[in-house]
């Protein structure tokens, strides 16, 4: 009779092997951003990891279960003879090719924890291994697996192997595609003629803008996107539309004037009218809402206006909660409002109104909801001292102060065209690039917007920006050259992103 150990490894090796084949698939339509032409979202990457975790995890519960059979044990099955190739007195041929799957797979693993410390070019080439690992997977279970010819064995196999192939041609067919059109749509900052169609007072030093193109309808956009508005007087602006993402026909946006008001809010408070004419650049979003079962939403002051076209979008039967913080009520957009319109949810904390700070980091740090916040740079970093970044997502108005007091060093950037150029220490990527006639987008230059995001082919880049996660961005391969360097002497990049 089969021991128990032997129904383990057979089961455990035949789940690991459906689920490698998944996260091969999974990882191609990533790739290929089959899923999401523009950018794939963080739970998609997570479906990836789990399925991949998840085989190795059922991989070396196969393993264990192997070496614990007492028939394998009798046969002199050690673990010397499984981790040396050949070395098995058991099949030694079909348990070679699984002991060289599991080592390719264990570097696979490696290269992912380590993807920040790789060029991206060696971390992409280590993951090709895993066609390798699944065809190597097959044949050691078609040959060791005592299952093997069993009309089950056979329907699990074909699926496995359907899987495989599905992934290739998708690799194949729609990876070429992608490689030779650009990966997104278009390049964030064509410029849109509005009007002010509407000018409210919303709370002390904070007018809200509805903005309207008249006879056409606007690009659609998510909540958490801002805009650059272009002003007249040459200034460009972030701010983040704070409407309803259903409503195509106009944008709101709300321009506080703050303790020290910038030039560019300041001429729209003293001088933009109802009727004016202006620029805008299409939606931009780096503060996208993923799903989650729960949320806490984070606002301080006119940080709220993100937050408040995500509420509009967390979709129902979601937990979620907004702490709002200000100096002062009268001086906070969209309190009264929001506190009407959900009640029981929103907690609108004016320091004139209390005794106190709002323990606003412990309850973050508490909770296992996700964390969207919005507002001060002293707010932000101390959620970000507190939250596990895992579940932090902020988006920030003022750059961080990352490399600041640091020598900045030269650097080779090659394009992918093959021109080669040389950054001096006192200038920027962006800069250089631009000077030398390379098409390429910037807004803010403090690495707040993210429009002069460009992709990084190979190279280690130093990001200095404020624009999203340092891990997100290295998943993505992305770099802000308006203000990041590299980490490597030379950086080459994609422009045409
Ligand atoms: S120009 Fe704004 S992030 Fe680089």
């Amino acid at each position: 009779m089969n021991s128990v150990w032997w129904s383990v490894a057979r089961a455990s090796g035949i789940v690991a092997w459906i689920l490698m084949s998944l996260s091969v698939l999974w990882g191609v339509l990533l790739s290929t951003r089959v899923l999401r032409p523009a950018d794939n979202p963080v739970w998609l990457r997570a479906v990836h990891r789990s399925l991949a975790s998840s085989a190795l995890i059922l991989t070396a519960l196969h393993i264990v279960a192997l070496l614990l059979d007492p028939y394998l044990a009798a046969a002199g099955f050690d673990f010397a003879s499984a981790a040396t190739p050949f070395a098995s007195p058991y099949e030694p041929f079909a348990v070679a090719l699984g002991t060289i799957a599991v080592y390719l797979l264990l570097t696979v693993a490696l290269s992912s924890l380590a993807i920040r410390a790789l060029p991206h070019r060696v971390w992409k080439g280590i993951h090709y291994l895993t066609y390798a690992i699944v065809a190597l997977v097959s044949f050691h279970a078609a040959l060791a697996g005592s299952d093997a010819g069993k009309p089950w064995y056979v329907m699990i196999s074909t699926a496995a192997l359907v899987i495989t192939v599905i992934a290739a041609l998708t690799r194949r067919l729609v990876g070429t595609v992608s490689a030779s059109r650009t990966v997104r749509p278009s390049r964030p900052d064509e410029r849109i003629r509005v009007v002010v169609a509407g000018r409210t007072q919303l709370a002390d030093g904070v007018v809200g803008l509805r903005l309207m193109a008249p006879g056409r309808t606007l690009p659609t956009w998510a909540s958490g996107a801002h805009v650059t508005v272009y002003l007249p007087n040459g200034l460009e602006r972030q701010y983040s539309l704070c409407g309803d993402p259903a409503i195509r026909d106009s944008y709101e946006i709300a321009v506080a004037l703050g303790e020290n008001p910038g030039p560019g809010s300041r001429w729209i408070h003293e001088r933009l009218a109802i009727g004016d004419s202006i620029e805008i650049g299409r939606p931009r979003n780096n503060f996208r809402l993923h799903a989650a079962s729960s949320y806490l939403f984070v606002a301080g002051g006119i940080g709220i206006t993100p937050i408040a076209s995500m509420l509009a979008s967390v979709p129902a039967g979601r937990d979620w909660s907004l702490v709002y913080l200000g100096r002062s009520r009268r001086a906070m957009p969209f309190a009264d409002e929001l506190e009407r319109r959900y009640p029981g949810r929103v907690t609108v904390y004016a320091r004139d109104e209390h005794e106190g700070r709002y323990p606003i980091v412990a309850q973050a740090a508490a909770v296992s909801a996700e964390v969207y916040a919005c507002g001060p740079g002293s707010l932000i970093d101390e959620l970000a001292g507190a939250v596990p970044s895992a579940r932090l997502h902020v988006e920030r108005f003022v750059p961080i102060a990352a490399g600041r007091g640091k020598a900045a060093r030269p650097l080779e950037v090659s394009l992918v065209d093959g021109r080669n150029f040389r950054v001096p220490a006192n200038r920027s990527i962006l800069d250089v690039l631009e000077k030398a006639g390379v098409q390429t987008s910037g807004s803010c230059r403090r690495g707040v917007c993210g429009s002069c995001e460009m992709r990084v082919i190979d190279g280690r880049p130093l990001h200095l920006d404020s624009v999203r996660d340092d891990a997100d961005k290295d998943e993505s391969a992305v770099i802000y050259p308006c203000v990041s360097r590299a980490l490597t002497p030379t950086l080459v990049l994609d422009p045409d992103i």
